[in-house]
């Protein structure tokens, strides 16, 4: 949605989900093909999340430290990634590779990435450059040449 200038029209106010359904605000029905590029692998408002989020919710939402559903221990042994040695939970795409960057610089020990013209990978400075076919830098005034 950040980057929906770039492709252009009009952007869709989805105000409800359910299963693979949404509706926008003026009661169009849409099948989802996106799912929320991956998140929502069992659909919107699907009854098993529900009741993990309200249970959750119960517990209190946000503390400013660690909790086992991030620290890998064995209580958040629910969460199990069997080809991963650790994973990150981030909350946005920009974080997500901005991790990866980050973390692929440290392994390799290089200095520069790759970046396609025309993609969009997050609001980060130096994931902005060239983020459309027309090279604009819309969002930081960088000048898409680094
Ligand atoms: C490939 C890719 N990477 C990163 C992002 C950034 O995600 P977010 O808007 O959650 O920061 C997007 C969002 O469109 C994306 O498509």
């Amino acid at each position: 949605m950040r980057a929906f200038g770039s492709v252009g029209g009009d952007p869709l106010y989805i105000v409800r989900g359910q299963g693979s359904h949404i509706w926008d605000a003026d009661g169009n029905e849409y099948v989802d093909y996106v799912g929320s590029w991956g998140p929502l692998i069992l659909g919107h408002a699907a009854p098993t999340v529900i009741e993990a989020v309200i249970a959750a919710a119960r517990d209190g939402t946000s503390f400013r430290s660690f909790h086992p559903s991030r620290s890998g221990s064995r209580r958040a042994g629910h969460f199990r990634f069997s080809a991963h040695a650790k994973v990150r939970f981030v909350s946005s795409g920009t974080e997500a590779t901005m991790s990866a960057i980050r973390l692929a610089r440290a392994y390799t020990k290089r200095k520069y990435i790759v970046k396609f013209e025309g993609c969009y990978h997050g609001h980060a400075d130096a994931l902005l450059v060239k983020p459309d076919r027309r090279g604009h830098a819309r969002y930081s005034g960088i000048s898409g040449r680094s």
